[in-house]
């Protein structure tokens, strides 16, 4: 058993307690945006917030967490798909098949709440997910426009 937050809620989560995180938010919590891609911490594509700071469940046990410790994922970054990175995506039209997206836009929402401007080189230190459709010039766009502040309301 495991007793996780998660996007606010606190529950009991009936996994061994070596099973990895993405397992138990996939799985048990039924949050399926976050995806499996390596599963060795080398792709991103499994990348939630613990406290803010982008991380890579597929190689964290559930056992590494506290209540106390807040995990994020995808579905709970804005109640409504509102977030800035979010709605630079929209703007920009950065996926392609989508795969890589959400662990990207976790880590970029990381990236920008930790350094508000981020350069291209901070960009290019922090944002090491993987994309097998390359996206990674849009991704690069978008977290500018984020940081911009000048997102656009929706996408329509
Ligand atoms: S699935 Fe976690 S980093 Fe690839
Ligand atoms: S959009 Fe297809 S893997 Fe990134």
């Amino acid at each position: 058993m495991a007793r996780l937050t998660i996007n606010g809620t606190t529950r009991d989560i009936d996994v061994d307690p070596d099973t990895p995180l993405l397992w138990a938010l996939r799985e048990q919590a039924g949050l399926t945006g976050t995806k499996y891609g390596c599963g060795i911490a080398q792709c991103g594509s499994c990348t939630v917030h613990v406290d803010g700071v982008a991380t890579r469940s597929c190689s964290m046990p559930v056992s590494a967490f506290t209540p106390e410790q807040q995990i994020v994922t995808i579905e709970g970054l804005s109640p409504d798909g509102s977030h800035p990175v979010q709605r630079a995506w929209l703007a920009l039209d950065v996926p392609q098949c989508g795969y890589c997206q959400a662990g990207m836009i976790m880590a970029a929402a990381a990236l920008i709440a930790q350094n508000p401007k981020p350069s291209d080189a901070d960009i290019d230190a922090e944002m090491t997910n993987i994309c097998r459709c390359g996206t990674y010039n849009r991704v690069r766009a978008a977290i500018k426009l984020a940081a911009s502040g000048e997102t656009p309301a929706s996408n329509g």
